[in-house]
């Protein structure tokens, strides 16, 4: 493993301009998004988890490597504030020693303007998230350009949004539903005219534990007009978490008060891939199995305060929960067709 670790590190000096390419980057397995996607395209989607401790790392990775499977880790605004954006970068580098075979991409969640350069200039992210989309379309257009023109210089991919996720509240405001659902022909010129890597789409989502009322499906008719514009373009999917029912129950059981949750059916996840979507993002899924876990924990455990024991059953859980999901994405076993792909 650590022999093929080695070539990739050569397909990164290959592809981007010594003088220019982060130190930091080098002699290890943190690829681009892009390189990920141009594997996975139309295959399977690949797997874009959020993280904000060393628990979630850990689990994280086991995960991947368990299920065989390539990975993107994300990291929000909120997570890098969360203890310190060092400490974040400290324990993904410490997770990749532990861990060699791991093939991820290093991705900011939700990223802005400044937060963007700021990962940019890292020297530590392989991809980011211009997230414009809350601007009119040509404000997006000229932030996406700008962040586009500086990423590539350093060989980091950039995702951007168009449209707005969908949410209850947005779904009782407007009817239809479809107010906010990205248009297939704004996203063709969008794509065209700011250069991004991959599109985050408004196709049915939304962020959180209560995405759907009453039917729940991904808008699928939307997203096959989008292929049909930009056949080839890799698409993202947010707002993906399953939001498990068991999980939700056991929480509740457990102590909790979540009423009402609702998530995407993870049986929807490969056909959507089939369509293009090449990366899922989920974020509140993890949650869940860790506001379970510890509930359950020191529910059955009241006399305990010692939080290694309940950090331990939490790396263990989380790693069996990507485990799942990488096989519903598709991408479990893909590892090796990757490494691969990449070294030749
Ligand atoms: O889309 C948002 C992600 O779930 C990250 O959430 O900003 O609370 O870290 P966060
Ligand atoms: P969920 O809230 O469905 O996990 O979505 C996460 C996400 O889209 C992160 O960008
Ligand atoms: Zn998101």
């Amino acid at each position: 493993m650590r022999r093929a670790k080695t070539v990739v590190k050569n397909i990164f000096q290959i592809e981007l301009a010594e003088n220019e390419y982060p130190h930091t980057f080098r002699g290890t397995m943190i690829v681009t998004t892009d390189q990920l996607f141009k594997v996975a395209y139309g295959k399977y989607a690949v797997g874009a988890y959020n993280i904000n401790n060393a628990e979630q790392a850990m689990g994280l990775f086991k995960g991947c490597i368990d299920s065989q499977a390539p990975f993107i880790i994300q990291i929000s605004k909120g997570a890098r504030k969360y203890t310190d954006k060092r400490m974040l970068e400290a324990v993904i580098r410490a997770a990749d020693t532990i861990f060699p075979e791991a093939i991820f991409a290093v991705h900011l969640d939700h990223g802005d303007e400044e937060t963007c350069y700021d990962c940019i200039n890292s020297g530590f992210f392989s991809s980011v998230m211009i997230d414009a989309s809350h601007d009119p379309f040509e404000k997006n257009v000229a932030i996406t350009k700008r962040v586009v023109e500086a990423a590539h210089k350093k060989g980091i991919s950039v995702e951007a949004e168009l449209g707005m996720l969908g949410g209850v509240e947005e779904d009782i405001k407007v009817e239809d539903g479809n107010a906010c659902l990205t248009d297939p022909k704004e996203a063709e010129e969008f794509v065209k005219q700011s250069g991004c890597d991959s599109l985050a789409c408004a196709i049915g989502t939304s962020h959180g534990a209560f995405k759907f009322k009453g039917k729940q499906s991904l808008r699928f008719d939307v997203l096959e007009k989008i292929k049909a514009r930009l056949p080839q373009f890799p698409l993202v999917m947010h707002g993906s978490s399953s939001v498990p029912k068991d999980e939700v129950d056991r929480i509740n059981q457990a102590g909790g008060k979540i009423q009402d949750s609702a998530g995407v059916d993870p049986n929807e996840y490969l056909p959507a891939s089939k369509l293009g979507v090449t990366k899922i993002n989920i974020d509140t899924d993890g949650r869940l199995v860790w506001t379970r876990v510890h509930r359950e924990f020191f529910r059955d455990k009241p006399g305990e305060f010692d939080f290694r024991p309940v950090g331990k059953i939490f790396i263990e859980e989380y790693a069996k929960f990507i485990n799942s999901r990488n096989h519903f994405l598709g991408s479990a076993g893909q590892l090796e067709t990757v490494r691969k792909a990449l070294t030749q």
